[in-house]
């Protein structure tokens, strides 16, 4: 019987990174607080909490402390004072999305009105908005958005994790109502990837197993996309991996998770699923001992 992982299954690289400055700083100091929860994933959460590592809201809690700025980022204002008050500032921003926040600034300098497509409550847009000097960027999610609007120069550019076919919408309406129009595409593919390699392996299986938060939205889908195929199970840990489920499968079982699951846990449901498949002596100790499934295979 196979057991294998969707390609770019779990952490993105940005997360990844974050993570690994936390992990890192924590070695080195005993008060380090990250401006928000890091990542969006309980188990995890509390692992950084034993090691020293805690997440605080309030700019007055950052006082004299190794500051962590998580991956989406943090609005300008709020970076410069926690540099002012904080110990020291270890910026985890995903340097995807700091490019981003130089777009925007570099587009207003240039005379541009700045669009920036995305959800204007997401921390990621709320951060992104304040790179643009003099509130002066328009946050658009949809084309309605735009209805009754007209532009002389646009610049256009976007939150990291929307759709294309969203962006190139937008796009679309702009071209009718703006003389400019400059697109800069800030997307980045590691969501739509994902997903996609997800598929491609539920395609291949008898069951998928999707790991992640319940409250995960990337989660979620993931767990619709291989639903939409084959017999699915969406679960946060390995304690909800129950022995009759792979009763009937001959085969292949497949494996995936969301942009915010820890590797150690998704280690753990394969050591889980080898045990309940009669093949305990196979268990493994790190990630990258999980057989990976190709697309060409
Ligand atoms: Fe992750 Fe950075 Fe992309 S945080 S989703 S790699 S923009």
């Amino acid at each position: 019987m196979n057991v294998r992982i969707a390609q770019n299954s779990g952490f993105c690289f940005g997360v990844k990174r974050a993570i690994n400055l936390a992990m890192k700083a924590a070695k080195d100091d005993e008060n380090i607080a990250t401006l928000g929860p890091i990542i969006h994933n309980p188990q995890m959460v509390d692992k950084l909490v034993k090691q020293g590592i805690r997440s605080v809201e309030d700019l007055e809690a950052v006082k004299d402390k190794v500051v962590i700025i998580r991956s989406h980022g943090i609005e300008k204002e709020k970076k410069e004072q926690v540099l002012q008050d904080s110990k020291a500032l270890i910026d985890a921003t995903c340097p995807y999305v700091s490019k981003t926040q130089q777009y925007g600034a570099q587009l207003y300098a240039e005379g541009y009105k700045v669009i920036i497509y995305g959800d204007e409550r997401h921390p990621e847009v709320v951060a992104l908005k304040s790179y643009v000097p003099d509130d002066a960027a328009l946050v658009v999610s949809c084309v309605e958005d735009l209805q009754g609007k007209t532009f002389r120069k646009v610049g256009v550019i976007s939150q990291t994790t929307r759709k294309l076919s969203g962006l190139q919408a937008v796009v679309k309406v702009l071209l009718k109502i703006s003389n400019e129009v400059r697109v800069i595409n800030t997307i980045c593919n590691a969501t739509s990837v994902r997903q996609h390699s997800t598929a491609k392996l539920a395609e291949a299986s008898d069951i998928m197993i999707v790991i992640g938060g319940k409250n995960s939205s990337n989660t979620k889908m993931l767990a619709k996309i291989c639903s939409e195929k084959i017999k699915t199970f969406h679960i946060e840990t390995s304690e909800e991996v129950c022995k009759e489920w792979f009763d009937q499968i001959e085969e292949n079982i497949g494996i995936t998770a969301g942009a915010s699951t820890p590797d150690w846990i998704i280690v753990d449901v394969y050591n889980k699923i080898l045990e309940y498949i009669g093949k305990g002596e196979d268990q493994i100790e790190d990630f990258s001992q999980i057989p990976v499934f190709k697309e060409d295979e």
